[in-house]
C-alpha cells in the first residue's frame, strides 16, 4: 500500500527540485495532473497546509463543502475572463463533445459555477459528481475519487496576475477543463476505469506508467479531425484550460504528433515545465473505451521492466502524424 509520503518519495526521484519554471513559453498555464501533484515541491506542500488552515473544515476523504460566501467579485470576474478567452479561443480546435459537453452541463460564463449546479447535470446523466477540494490532495485519494465516480475539484480560483500562469490546478482548471467531457459517457467510462486501475496498481513501479496514461490523454490527449490544422483537434484539460497550449498543440510546427499506442505511451516521459514535445493523438473516444477495456495488470508487470522512452523520441512503428521540428525543446528534464 503506497501512502503519501511513499508516493512522494517516489516522485521526487523522478521530478528533481527546485523545477525550472519555463522561460520560452511562460505564457501557458501548467496544470498540474493527480501523479504530479504528488511531486509538489515543499513549498507546494505548504501552500496544501495553508488551504487547510483556512478554516474550512476537511473531510477524511479530503472534501471539504464549496466554500461559496468566499468567492468575491475578482474571483468571479477572473472566471469570466478566462472562460470567454478559452471559449472563444476552442472553437473550431477542441473536439465537438468538449464543446457539447460545456452546453450541456450549462456552465456559466459570468461567475465561478456552483458544484451543486454542475452535478445536477451531470450526476443524472454518467453518474459522475464533482467534489470541492481545498487544493493537492494524495495520489491514494484521488484514484479512490475517481474509482467512485467523483472527480475532485479545487474550489479556489487563481489571482487575476495567473492568469497565463499557474503551478498548481485551481478551479477554472479542473472544473472547465475536465467536467465538460464527464458528461460524455465514453470519456467517463475510461476515467473511471483510470481510477480502478490505479487504485488496483498496489506496485509503486506502476505509477509511472499510470501516469504517463493520465498524462497523455485526460490532461494533454489529441484526437484526429481531418479537417483541423495537422489532422487534430484538442481534448486534454490541460490543453483547453491554457491559451498557449491550446495554440501550441494543434499548429506549431514544433511538437510531434504520434498514433496513440497504449504501450507506447506508458513508456514515454513527459514534460512538467514546458509544452509537450509529443502528443498522442486518438482516433476518436471509442478508442479510450477499448483501453478502459484493459487488463492492466499483466501489462504494467511486463512494461515496469521496458526502458522508458524521451518525450521527444520517434520510435520505428510509431504512426507518425506531424514529426516535430524540435524549435524550443529544452535538452533535458523529461520526467
Ligand atoms: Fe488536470
Amino acid at each position: 500500500m503506497h501512502d503519501y509520503c511513499t508516493l512522494r518519495q517516489i516522485c521526487a526521484i523522478i521530478a528533481p527540485f527546485p523545477r525550472t519554471l519555463r522561460s520560452t513559453l511562460a505564457s501557458s498555464i501548467q496544470p498540474r495532473s493527480h501523479v504530479e501533484r504528488s511531486a509538489m515541491s515543499t513549498a507546494n506542500t505548504a501552500k496544501l497546509k495553508e488551504q487547510f488552515d483556512a478554516g474550512l473544515e476537511t473531510r477524511a476523504d479530503f472534501t471539504i463543502d464549496q466554500p461559496s460566501d468566499r468567492y468575491g467579485a475578482v474571483d468571479h470576474a477572473a472566471w469570466q475572463q478566462l472562460y470567454a478567452r478559452q471559449i472563444a479561443l476552442l472553437k473550431g480546435r477542441v473536439c465537438d463533445e468538449f464543446l457539447a459537453g460545456v452546453e450541456r452541463i450549462g456552465m456559466p460564463a459570468d461567475r465561478v459555477p456552483s458544484f451543486d449546479e454542475i452535478n445536477a447535470k451531470l450526476t443524472p446523466a454518467t453518474g459522475w459528481q464533482i467534489v470541492a477540494v481545498p487544493g493537492l490532495v494524495p495520489d491514494q485519494v484521488f484514484f479512490e475519487h475517481l474509482a467512485n465516480r467523483r472527480f475532485p475539484v479545487t474550489w479556489w480560483m487563481r489571482r487575476p496576475d495567473q492568469l497565463d500562469y499557474l503551478q498548481e490546478p485551481d478551479c477554472f482548471h479542473d472544473l472547465f477543463g475536465h467536467v465538460p467531457l464527464l458528461i460524455n459517457p465514453v470519456f467517463a467510462d475510461y476515467i473511471h476505469a483510470y481510477g480502478r486501475a490505479a487504485l488496483a496498481a498496489n506496485d509503486a513501479g506502476a505509477l509511472p506508467l499510470l501516469a504517463r496514461l493520465y498524462w497523455y490523454t485526460v490532461e494533454f490527449g489529441l484526437i484526429r479531425d481531418a479537417a483541423s490544422p495537422n489532422g487534430v483537434k484538442i481534448y486534454g484539460a490541460g490543453i483547453v484550460s491554457s491559451k498557449g497550449e491550446t495554440l501550441y498543440s494543434q499548429r506549431s510546427a514544433a511538437p510531434n504528433r504520434l498514433g496513440f499506442d497504449l504501450e507506447r505511451v506508458m513508456r514515454t516521459r513527459y514534460r512538467i515545465d514546458t509544452f509537450q514535445k509529443t502528443y498522442f493523438v486518438i482516433d476518436d473516444f471509442a478508442q479510450l473505451f477499448g483501453v478502459a477495456q484493459t487488463d492492466f495488470a499483466p501489462l504494467l508487470a511486463r512494461l515496469a521492466a521496458e526502458p522508458a522512452f524521451a518525450a521527444g523520441d520517434v520510435c520505428e512503428g510509431d504512426q507518425v502524424i506531424t514529426r516535430g521540428s524540435q524549435d524550443g525543446w529544452q535538452a533535458d528534464g523529461d520526467i
